[in-house]
């Protein structure tokens, strides 16, 4: 017998939950894109006086050597003031390298946001970020592939591999990992893949993992929006993603993406 269709009023309920998901999506895809611009535009302005520190740390240090001889208790002084210039310098081209990985990471792109786009230097943008995240907890292990040029939005993805790696950390939460980066090509797909040594993934929450909102964290921690957003973002770059995850044997997200810019129009 065939079943009955719901009831118009259990589908306007209905139609109303899904709505209101989307609106939330939206809401917060918003407020993603507001805060690149932001972090890019305060990566910028730190890069000014940061630049001036890093030239006269080394003017310093230089008229530091250019001192007339000293006797040996100044000579010491003079030592150890070169090693706090030397320590300043190192933290100073630190701070440099964290807001040039900002600007990369939030950068604009070309005019319709498209670009072709070496995704290894997008990586490494997003690993620089996220590096606190990952050291309490986990080694990063990079296998990276040789990769051609890429069609996409690269802040974007930059966005959905920072989802990726924010839940492979959480995943090992609480004991110590192992998260690899890998990169290839698969047929005419680029394709980036994060592992984690974390907990799995139980098979009946499986299917719902990229559902608006599902999510097994504590409120606080997780809205179950980065999976959800990650995948609208990939199938806009015409590719999908592939997850292998067992509980209690890690998961891996593979992210693959058309090389050609047609399959992308298409999409
Ligand atoms: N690497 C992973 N290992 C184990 N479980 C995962 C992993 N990635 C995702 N999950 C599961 O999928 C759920 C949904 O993930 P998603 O990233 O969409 O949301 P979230 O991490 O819970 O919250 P948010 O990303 O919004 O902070 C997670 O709550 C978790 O149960
Ligand atoms: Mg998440």
């Amino acid at each position: 017998m065939k079943p009955l269709p719901p009831s118009a009023e259990q589908q306007l309920r209905q139609l109303r939950e899904e709505l209101a998901a989307t609106q939330a999506q939206l809401r917060q895809a918003g407020r993603l894109a507001a805060l690149g611009q932001l972090v890019a535009g305060v990566a910028h302005e730190l890069n000014g006086p940061l630049s001036c520190l890093s030239a006269n740390t080394a003017l310093l240090r230089d008229y530091l050597a250019e001192l007339p001889p000293a006797t040996a208790a100044q000579a010491a002084t003079r030592g150890e003031l070169a090693q706090l210039l030397d320590d300043t310098q190192a933290g100073v081209r630190q701070l440099l390298r964290i807001a040039g990985g900002l600007k990369d990471y939030a950068r604009p792109a070309g005019q319709d946001g498209w670009e072709w786009a070496d995704l290894h230097q997008g990586l490494e943008a997003t690993l620089n970020l996220a590096a606190h995240e990952l050291r309490r907890n986990a080694r990063l292990v990079r296998d990276y592939g040789q990769l051609p040029p890429v069609p996409c939005v690269p802040a974007q993805l930059n966005q959905v591999l920072l989802n990726l790696l924010i839940n492979a950390a959480q995943a090992i939460d609480g004991a110590s990992g192992t998260i690899t980066l890998r990169t290839g090509v698969r047929d005419d797909m680029a394709w980036f893949a994060v592992s984690d040594t974390g907990a799995g993934i139980a098979a009946a929450h499986l299917p719902h993992i990229f559902d608006p909102f599902f999510t097994t964290k504590p409120a606080g921690v997780g809205c179950g929006l980065g999976l959800a957003l990650s995948r609208d973002i990939v199938r806009q770059h015409g590719g999908r993603i592939e997850v292998d995850s067992a509980p209690g044997q890690g998961s891996t997200f593979r992210v693959l993406l058309p090389l050609r810019r047609a399959a992308r129009e298409a999409a």
